[in-house]
Parts: structure tokens; sequence; C-alpha cells
């Protein structure tokens, strides 16, 4: 067995690792509940060898919908011992009509890569018919959950979604989430008593967000409960509602997939076309930010560009919203020592922060490390345009990443750190699944 056969079965033992009967858990112990992204992206692991546990796994997340077509960001599991903050209690979720009873889940939402994950399925199926039996059950389901977004998360009807809770964005303490968090006052003797879980292990403290983003995010999550869940009354007060590009992205690469699987279904598809097309216009209209050349996220409180870009600034390359001259641009800012590195301080692709900007922390989470979600995705974004070179690179880099530190959570950029490991959880499914696939094409 060469190295990367021997690398794809040590994804398929995280996976199996990870499943628990009926979901796959994210991880071991830090994560141990069914998370909306992270399903969609095993999903597509599992799509190279065993496309029943994807659609079995799928199928559990969707047993959370709401009724009115909101896709969950967590489906609690029903293991007494799965120690996790917020958990059903916290949530609360019983208190809107909408939530299902069984099984509970959080009340918010994530970014909808489940459209591109039923594409990935359709493309492994041994011929389009099966792909279509397979998929079928859970495509209305998936445009369901679109049609939830552009009703409830798009008030001026301009095609872009917001995100009103860093959880909703994948990419929690981002910095660019600093300025609209830093309008939440936390009062701590009026916030609901809680304690987090995420911080078992001794490192954690330097590698998980901080008390003070806990802090609001628990604020959010109580004004959403005193709210029942209702969106109109939640979106008249939540001061953190952010036009996040790498949702929007997501989102419209996603249509994409479903009005392509709906003509094959011979589905009327003209809601999604119409909504498509707004939003590729409106992620150049309202999100591309001329004066940096680059795409950002629009704060809808203030009604302004947040002036923070992460490499979530990228990610329309995915949905193919830049002319060739913007993409240009992106290329450009992804060569440069923000994303590559100098020669001095080499970098792993791609960092998920500018390295040389202050708030960069190439320990912590979403504030500089490298993940193996965001490369696959910007790897699509860049073969999309041709840029192969690059795309190569994004790989190969993401592969020896995983070859050298295991399936981590997430990775140090920096080539020169002076240790060299991998953080967060190890046993992580989505650095798993996502191998399988890069490795697979
Ligand atoms: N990423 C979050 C956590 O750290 C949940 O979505 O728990």
């Amino acid at each position: 067995m060469d190295t990367r056969e021997l690398l794809v079965e040590r994804a398929r033992a995280v996976l199996e690792h990870n499943w628990t009967g009926s979901f796959t858990k994210p991880a071991p112990s830090l994560y141990p509940h069914q998370w909306n992204w992270d399903a969609g992206f095993i999903a597509i692991g599992y799509a190279r060898y065993a496309p029943q546990r994807a659609l079995a796994d799928l199928a559990h997340l969707f047993r959370g919908q709401w009724a009115h077509g909101m896709l969950p960001q967590i489906v609690f599991g029903d293991d007494p011992e799965a120690r996790y903050f917020p958990g059903p209690d916290f949530w609360q979720t019983w208190r809107s009509p909408l939530a299902p009873r069984q099984p509970l889940t959080s009340g918010i939402t994530m970014p909808p890569v489940h459209g591109i994950a039923l594409w990935f399925l359709l493309q492994s199926a041994p011929d389009e018919q099966t792909g279509l039996e397979w998929i079928r059950p859970l495509f209305d389901k998936v445009v369901a959950a679109h049609r939830y977004l552009y009703q409830y998360r798009d008030p001026q009807e301009e095609g872009l979604v917001y995100i009103r809770h860093p959880w909703e964005s994948g990419t929690d303490n981002s910095p660019v989430w600093d300025e609209p968090l830093r309008r939440i006052e936390v009062d701590r003797d009026r916030l609901p008593p809680y304690a987090r879980q995420d911080l078992q292990n001794p490192e954690a403290a330097r590698h998980r967000p901080t008390d003070d983003d806990y802090d609001r995010y628990v604020w959010l999550v109580d004004l959403f409960r005193r709210h029942d869940y209702d969106d109109k009354a939640i979106e008249a007060e939540c001061p953190f509602l952010v036009q996040d590009p790498l949702f929007n992205a997501i989102l419209a690469w996603a249509n994409e997939c479903l009005v392509a699987i709906g003509g094959m279904l011979g589905e009327d598809m003209r809601d999604l076309l119409e909504w498509n097309e707004l939003t590729i216009f409106s992620i150049n209209r309202q999100l591309w930010d001329p004066t940096q050349g680059r795409y950002a996220a629009h704060d809808l409180v203030a009604d302004r560009l947040l002036p923070t870009h992460s490499s979530s600034a990228l990610m329309p390359l995915i949905a193919g919203a830049p002319d060739m001259d913007q993409a240009r641009q992106l290329l450009e800012w992804l060569d440069s020592a923000a994303f590559s590195g100098t020669p001095d301080e080499p970098a792993w692709l791609c960092p998920t922060f500018d390295m040389q900007h202050p708030d960069f922390d190439p320990e912590r989470y979403w504030r500089g490390p490298v993940w193996v979600n965001m490369n696959w995705l910007l790897y699509h974004g860049l073969q999309r345009y041709g840029l192969g070179r690059h795309a190569r690179r994004l790989k190969y880099d993401t592969i020896e990443l995983l070859e050298r530190f295991g399936f981590c959570e997430y990775f140090d950029p920096r080539k020169n750190a002076p240790v060299q490991k991998g953080y967060g959880t190890d046993h992580f499914s989505w650095s798993a699944a996502l191998c399988i696939d890069l490795l697979a094409m």
C-alpha cells in the first residue's frame, strides 16, 4: 500500500470511529452531536466509497429541519454522556412552534452546503438514474432550506442572506466579526449562567474562542430565546446582522447545483434560478470592495462593508461571481504575503486570515489557522477559473498537512512555526472526508 492509500485508509477509520449508528459526529468528544455544514462536507467524502452512509447521515440531519425550512446548525443526538455547551436545555427551541419536538436542535442555521453535497453524490453514482433515485428524497428538503434563507434572511429582497450569529458563519471567531460584536454590551449579572465544555484540554484556552467571545455568543442566544425564535422579532432587535461573502457564495454554488439536479428531475426551478441571478448580481454590487480589490462582509446594522477581510473574501470564486479582472485581483491577494507568506515566513495554503494583519493569530480557531473545508472550497473556486497551478498547490499543501500532523481540526499556517502540529480536536471528520475526496480527484 502506498502512502496515499494508507492516508485514505486512515481517513476512513476516522469516519468509522465517529459514526454513531445514526449519524457522524464531527469529532469523538469535542463535538458529540451532528453539525449542519459538517454533515455536508462529510457526505462529500462518503460519496467516494459509501454513498448509502452519506444518504443516511444527511437524512438524519434533515430530521431536524424546522417547519419553515430552517436547517439547524446542530441536531442533537440522544447520548446522555455527550457533554456539549450549549445543549438543548440552553437553546430551549421548544419555545418555537416551528421547531421539531424530536430530534432537538439548536435555533440557528449554517452555510448551506447540502446542495453541493447532493451534486457530488450524483456524480459518484454508477449512472444518472441511480444517482437521482438516491438524492430524490433529500432534494425538496434542501430546496426548502434555501427558500427559508431567501424568505426570512433577505429583508431587502436583494438576493443576499444575512447571518445573525457568528456560529451561523461557521467561522465563529473570525476577526471580521469583532466589530459588529463590539456593539453588544455584556452585563455579566444579566447574562444567563453557563459553563463552557470546550476547554477540557490544556491548550484549548489558547486555541479556542475567548470567554469574551462566548459571552457574546450566549448573549445572542438569549436574545433569540426571549423572542421564541421568531425571525422578524429577532431581526428588529439583533445587533449582529451580517451578509457574509462565504455564506452567500456557498448559497450560490449550491443553488447552481440544485438547478442542475432539478432540471434532471423535471422540477420547476424558476424560483431558484431567479434567486441565484440576484445573489450573483448582489455579491458583486454589494459585497465587492473596489478600494481593496476583494469581497467583504456587509454589516446590515451599520449599513457598511466591514473593514476586515478573511479568506472568506476569496470565496465568491466558488460561485463564478467575479469577472476575470476581479478574479485577477483576488489571485494577487492570495499570492501576497497575506496568505502565501514571505521567503522568511513561508506559509501553508491557505491561512484563514491575513498573516500581515495585527489580528492574525496562527493558533486560534478561525483567526488564522488553515482549515481543510476552506481549502477544499477554494480549490474548487480556483479550478473554476482555470487556475490549475494554484489549485494544485492548495491541494498538495492540504494533503501534506494531513500526512504530517493527522486529521486535526485546524493547522498552524506558518511553515516554520516553533512547534509543528495541528490544533483543536483530532479525529476530525471533515478533515478525513475531504482528504478522501481530494485524493480521489
Ligand atoms: N463551532 C462551534 C463550536 O465551537 C459550534 O458551531 O462549538
